[in-house]
């Protein structure tokens, strides 16, 4: 008996260290960020184990992991679910089913997972377009862009925009009784990261007589030149996207090879060539002083011109949308921003915010003081956070006001 306690007491000490990781006083529901925190790093050790293991690569395996909570297309009293193709690149496709007399909006949304995981058939993912499409009457198509490590930038790039475009067309955008003046592209995490890409790349296609009125764009990544902004310095160890998994992720968008993510584990991956791009990234210029604290701004260290040379993607506008001159950021349409304190991403989304608002363009950025990245994906149970359903409700209602 005595010894059967002890092995419980143990046990649960065990069990409580592995699960217990300090977080920042401010944070909403603690233990259970904790919990999905625990549930992250489960996943991780374990994707190491198949990796170490030669079974699969790393972020497969995570991604297999991720996707034990995948749904199939459902469609609801209000909904119809549907798995297609557009362009040839598959969509989750959601169509409300109330008789309207007047055309619909419509929403494209890229999910996140560093170009590497997620799926639009994940719960979370699943809910939010669900809802979109339920609660705004709209049309929402959900990307199953191909992913990292099996293809590389710009491939997921590619298959959002190709299927932008397609929805785009008249013949299309009638065919879902769409109105044209009321489209926007959305995203998290990378998925903004791809949003905010499409965006700007539309501007300067002469074949899309459509223009988006509105980008969404929740916790995105949004540059690639430095991650050593005040963010990531604050951010590091905090859960769920600990900075060595954006490194990873970040490298794994362009290459496996090893000497990239060592590159941008160190910030020394940008070549001296490219130093005049760090214009549109620095942060001593365009952050608010109260995120800067007691950062000092430092020049940045370069590095080999023969890594940018061999991946020149991660130079590349088209991941990195903060690259963009602020003429190409003028035309861009009215912008939803959400960033979250405790996160490596937040500056991204500051920086950008400021540089879209200095080029004129309409910015509603909002800002959780309370949480972490991806806190939007927790909205179901067993991981269902009030502050994923808050920040969820203030994202539709924005899109609600504006699209
Ligand atoms: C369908 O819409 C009704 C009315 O808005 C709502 O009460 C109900 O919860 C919705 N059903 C689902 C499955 O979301
Ligand atoms: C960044 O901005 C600061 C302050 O304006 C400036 O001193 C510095 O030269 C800039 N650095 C780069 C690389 O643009």
């Amino acid at each position: 008996m005595g010894s059967k306690l002890l092995c419980l007491f143990l046990a649960s000490a065990l069990l409580a260290y592995y699960i217990y990781v300090p977080l920042p006083e401010d944070i909403s529901e603690p233990w259970k960020v904790m919990l999905i925190s625990a549930n992250m790093r489960t996943f991780g050790h374990l994707a190491g184990a198949a990796e170490q293991l030669g079974l699969m690569h790393y972020m497969d395996a995570f991604n297999l992991f991720a996707c034990m909570d995948c749904v199939a297309p459902t469609s609801d009293e209000n909904v119809t679910v549907t798995d297609t193709e557009f362009n040839g690149v598959a969509v989750r496709l959601y169509l409300p089913k109330k008789v309207s007399d007047g055309l619909r909006r419509a929403v494209i949304f890229f999910h996140g997972g560093g170009w590497c995981i997620g799926d639009a058939a994940l719960r979370s993912y699943d809910l939010l377009s669900r809802w979109t499409s339920d609660r705004l009457n709209a049309v929402v198509v959900s990307v199953n862009y191909r992913l990292a490590p099996k293809y590389r930038f710009p491939v997921q790039f590619e298959d959002v925009y190709s299927v932008t475009k397609f929805f785009l067309q008249s013949s299309v955008l009638s065919k879902y009784r769409v109105d044209p003046d009321r489209v926007c592209v959305a995203g998290d995490s990378a998925g903004g990261n791809l949003a905010a890409a499409v965006a700007q790349q539309l501007l300067q296609d002469s074949e899309v007589k459509t223009k988006l009125k509105a980008q969404a764009l929740i916790y995105p990544v949004l540059q690639t030149l430095d991650l050593n902004l005040p963010s990531y310095q604050d951010n590091a160890n905090k859960p769920v996207l600990l900075k060595s998994f954006m490194v990873r992720f970040l490298s794994e968008y362009f290459t496996s090879d090893p000497s990239l993510v060592e590159a941008i584990a160190s910030n020394k991956h940008v070549p001296v060539e490219a130093s005049h791009l760090f214009q549109f990234v620095n942060w001593s210029n365009l952050l608010p002083e109260e995120l800067k604290k007691d950062h000092v701004y430092t020049t940045p260290t370069y590095g080999s011109s023969e890594l940018a040379q061999k991946y020149p993607g991660f130079l590349d506008v088209r991941a990195a949308p903060l690259l963009a001159s602020d003429a190409q950021l003028r035309e861009l349409p009215l912008t939803y921003i959400l960033t979250c304190e405790h996160d490596v991403l937040r500056d991204d989304g500051f920086m950008y915010a400021a540089r879209l608002r200095a080029a004129g363009v309409p910015v509603t950025h909002d800002h959780a003081k309370d949480t972490f990245h991806g806190a939007m994906s927790f909205i179901s149970s067993p991981f269902n956070l009030a502050v994923g359903h808050r920040l969820l409700n203030r994202y539709i209602e924005w899109l609600n006001e504006n699209l």
